[in-house]
């Protein structure tokens, strides 16, 4: 750490590169082929021969996952006693705010060092294609330069630290059922525009490692695919770092040595066969020091040769408690708000809360599961603001729901990794809302789930909708907040929500006759027989499928409403820097015209009128967030490049910039469209 500005810098590449193939010079092959399977399942293995020490890893999607079963062992020095449980990733992308998403990933950071964590096993940021996908709340939604930004951010902040990041999973891996079987088939022009974007951010922002996937692609293991490794990792994204497995995920050893892969993880399984390949001459001595080379080498750029524990005192977590309470505040979306019914004011006499999670907090599973410390849970919250105008009934009659003033109804999903989630609601669930909905038209629905749901049948009699992810340690605290009118909700979608599942271009990915199950299956999973999911909406994924099929999602992409309101003037867009720079500058103004202070977030949305391949109706290439008084006015200035207007060419497989005519459009999401202009360029 550099103690001035307790940034933590990195050794250049080459530094760390002289210094791994040191130690690769004096280590044994024995040495060499242990090192590139994993010990005691999330430990890259010492050598103590050689000063080289163990280093730890762990998960940290919400929050930095702390390891029971190290409790008592001689492991539980990489135990915290307690880590924050941040708002879930999809949450964070729903802030569309960069700036948090450093701080959030520094404090997740700082507290890996004091876990003795040197490696994070994030972030994840897997594509939002399925809204039944159970690892959607770890992910930062559907589009492609959102997450890009976000991702950015996130590895800038946690490497801050000291803290290696771990882009994951490489790549198309979309679907938690059976997720060793399940088989993308996907086209490199939809894997350069859609998938590959955030991989490429998170790379450049100097991220040095990458999980591959457990699912296949276009017929292979991305574990052990030449052609996801080197040929689209290593050549494409120009990747130089550490790829490792996701845990047990490959199989032929012969493969994974020759596909550019470099480390097995939670040990060596299909890499037993290291020691037989090198002495039949499948492979060469050569193929493992690859291996351990690059492992060693993203060791020592982050230092964790020589890392040391740095203590996260009791103003640390405040701090990080504060930045979790922050990132919920910004992250809960108002889908809707009928006459106004939210903040509910001083009028409410009777706050009737029910539902199942008025006393319990909804979270992701999994590698992500985070307990936290100081846990709110909404009821308190609620009674915080509103005091004893809070009645809470688990099972209120028709005629309590008629006189209540406002009813709180909570509901959601509990996802996670290994299985996948109906759209629907739990019947009982659907159940609760229809009753509130019929018998109250002041009811607030609160949605506490990792992606899109089905609101279809209760949406329009909803006085108001909530959705507020998994919101952490903290989130109920924001929830309660926005419903008392303290905070003006200002997140926005970052996925679309169709009204029916079988209007998005996931639909359909199940085999035949397949049905969804809960739980970790993974000795079923192993007779389960691989199944292909075409990816056949090829670019045109989220909105840009809803908006080419012209099938209106129920809510849009980058939507969400505000209690104060926002206009949007003066749009003028300067092209007369594109020949010499690439660049295009686009400024207008935002107003915000109600009485509350409000966030907004704007949109650059561009459209390409006339391409030689089919593109989408439009793509954000840009977002900005406004912080506005009432009655205040900011100027917005936005670059977009040349890249922001081109499309990957299959043909000479790069980015190829097409001139014509293209449309800005400057919006409050990707429905509501304020000002348009057409440039050429
Ligand atoms: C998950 C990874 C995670 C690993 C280690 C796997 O089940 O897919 O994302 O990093 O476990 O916990």
């Amino acid at each position: 750490m550099n103690k001035k500005t307790n940034k933590f810098i990195p050794r250049s590449y080459r530094q760390a590169g002289k210094k791994a193939e040191l130690m690769l010079a004096s280590m044994t092959t024995e040495e060499k082929i242990a090192f590139i399977g994993g010990d005691r399942s999330f430990f890259i293995r010492p050598i103590p021969r050689l000063n080289f020490p163990e280093i730890y890893m762990t998960d940290a999607t919400q929050g930095v996952h702390i390891r029971e079963s190290f409790a008592g062992t001689d492991l539980s020095k990489y135990q915290l006693s307690s880590s924050t449980s941040f708002p879930c990733p999809i949450a964070l992308a729903s802030t569309w705010n960069t700036e948090i998403s450093y701080r959030y990933a520094r404090a997740i950071g700082e507290e890996c060092r004091a876990g003795n964590i040197g490696i994070l096993l994030g972030p994840g940021f897997n594509n939002y294609r399925i809204s039944q996908c159970g690892r959607n709340f770890e992910y930062f939604g559907e589009d492609p330069f959102l997450r890009a930004k976000m991702i950015s951010e996130y590895v800038k902040g946690l490497q801050s630290t000291g803290t290696m990041a771990v882009l994951k999973h490489f790549t198309a891996n979309n679907t938690d059922y059976f997720r060793r079987k399940s088989n993308s088939i996907v086209d490199e022009r939809t894997l350069n525009e859609i998938y590959f974007p955030p991989f490429k951010a998170g790379i450049e922002a100097g991220a040095p490692a990458v999980m591959t996937a457990y699912n296949l692609l276009n017929g292979e293991w991305c574990g052990q695919s030449k052609y996801v490794i080197d040929e689209l990792l290593r050549k494409q994204l120009g990747f130089n770092g550490l790829v490792m497995t996701d845990w047990w995920s490959v199989y032929d050893g012969e493969k994974v040595i020759k596909s550019g892969q470099d480390l097995e993880m939670p040990a060596a399984s299909a890499l037993k066969d290291a020691p037989r390949l090198l002495d039949e001459g499948k492979i060469k001595i050569e193929d493992i020091d690859r291996m351990v080379g690059n492992i060693l080498r993203a060791c020592f750029i982050m230092k964790l040769d020589k890392r040391r524990k740095t203590m996260c005192g009791k103003n640390y977590y405040e701090k990080h408690e504060l930045t979790a309470l922050q990132t919920a505040r910004e992250a809960i979306v108002l889908l809707k708000n009928d006459k106004n019914l939210l903040p509910l004011g001083k009028r409410t006499k009777k706050i009737l809360v029910t539902g199942e999670y008025a006393k319990k907090i909804a979270m992701g599973g999994g590698s992500a599961a985070v307990k936290g410390y100081n846990n709110r849970i909404l009821l308190d919250e609620l009674k915080r603001e509103f005091k004893d105008r809070v009645m809470y009934l688990p099972e209120p009659d028709i005629s309590q729901l008629k006189t209540a003033g406002a009813v709180i109804c909570t509901v959601g999903t509990e996802d996670s990794e290994a299985w996948d989630r109906p759209f629907e609601l739990p019947g009982e669930q659907e159940k609760k809302i229809k009753t509130c909905v019929k018998n109250n038209p002041n009811t607030v629905i609160i949605v506490f789930s990792g992606g899109g749901i089905r609101m279809t049948d209760w949406h329009k009699k909803a006085g108001a909708i909530i959705y507020a992810w998994y919101g952490g340690q903290t989130g109920n605290k924001a929830v309660a907040e926005i419903i008392a009118g303290k905070i003006n909700p200002s997140g926005k979608l970052p996925i679309s929500i169709e009204k029916e599942f079988k209007d998005s271009p996931g639909c359909g990915y199940l085999p035949k006759g397949a049905e969804l199950y809960t739980g970790w299956h993974e000795e079923q999973e192993k007779g389960e027989p691989v199944y292909d999911i075409h990816y056949k909406e090829g670019v045109f994924a989220g909105y840009r499928w809803y908006e080419k099929k012209k099938i209106p999602p129920l809510y849009p992409f980058g939507f969400g409403f505000s209690y104060t309101s926002f206009v949007y003037s003066a749009l003028a867009v300067k092209t007369d820097m594109f020949l010499k720079k690439g660049i295009v500058e686009i400024n207008f103004k935002i107003k915000n015209i109600g009485k509350r202070y409000g966030l907004e977030t704007a949109q650059i949305y561009i459209q390409d009128l006339r391409s030689s391949i089919p593109r989408p109706v439009k793509e954000l290439k840009g977002f900005t967030k406004a912080r506005l008084a009432p009655g205040k006015n900011k100027s917005i200035r936005v670059e977009l490049t040349k890249k922001d207007f081109s499309f990957w060419n299959p043909e000479n497989k790069n980015w190829f910039f097409e001139a014509g005519t293209f449309v800005i459009h400057v919006g409050s999401s990707s429905k509501d469209i304020r000002l348009k202009k057409r440039i050429k360029l």
